[in-house]
């Protein structure tokens, strides 16, 4: 969808400006915001440039650098440490070959953490992209990487 339709889907009101960063980020392969973006929604919502700015920086979900087609984000809250994601952390980072914040070098997945990913019943949980796995285990996400992995490949054929 191109950007100026993902716009006019909403009233041009501040409300919105989460859901349409939100759109925004999602269209761009690489899942980031640019300047551009920005300035456009800016100028949508008839605010200065910083307050769109502010939003990006307060909120960890979105990104103002370029990222992988996989965003995989760890929960680093309470429950979840409690439940060892500090570990589920350092099994997908040596998986990857990435430290938490870097993209690996084929552009596929970037590692990041996450706050509360409102299933706390599930604990430790992640997700990637906009799906959520659950109760995880050393095993647990080498099936699940496995099958992401195995989407790339295939795409690259
Ligand atoms: S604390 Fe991790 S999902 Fe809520």
């Amino acid at each position: 969808m191109i950007k100026e339709d993902i716009l006019h889907k909403y009233p041009p009101e501040i409300e919105n400006v989460l859901l349409i960063l939100h759109e925004f980020q999602n269209s761009n392969p690489h899942h980031y915001l640019s300047e551009n973006d920005l300035a456009m929604i800016a100028a949508y919502l008839n605010v200065p440039y910083s307050s769109i700015y502010g939003v990006v920086s307060y909120y960890s979900m979105f990104s103002l650098m370029p990222r992988g087609w996989h965003i995989i984000r760890v929960c680093n809250s309470p429950v979840c440490q409690m439940a060892e994601s500090n570990a589920i952390l350092s099994k997908l980072g040596c998986h990857l070959g990435i430290d938490p914040g870097a993209t690996t070098a084929d552009g596929a997945f970037t590692l990041e953490t996450s706050e509360c990913l409102g299933q706390c019943d599930s604990a430790p949980g992640m997700s990637i992209d906009e799906q959520y796995y659950g109760n995880l285990t050393a095993k647990k996400i080498e099936t699940i990487l496995q099958k992401y992995q195995d989407k790339i490949r295939g795409q690259g054929e």
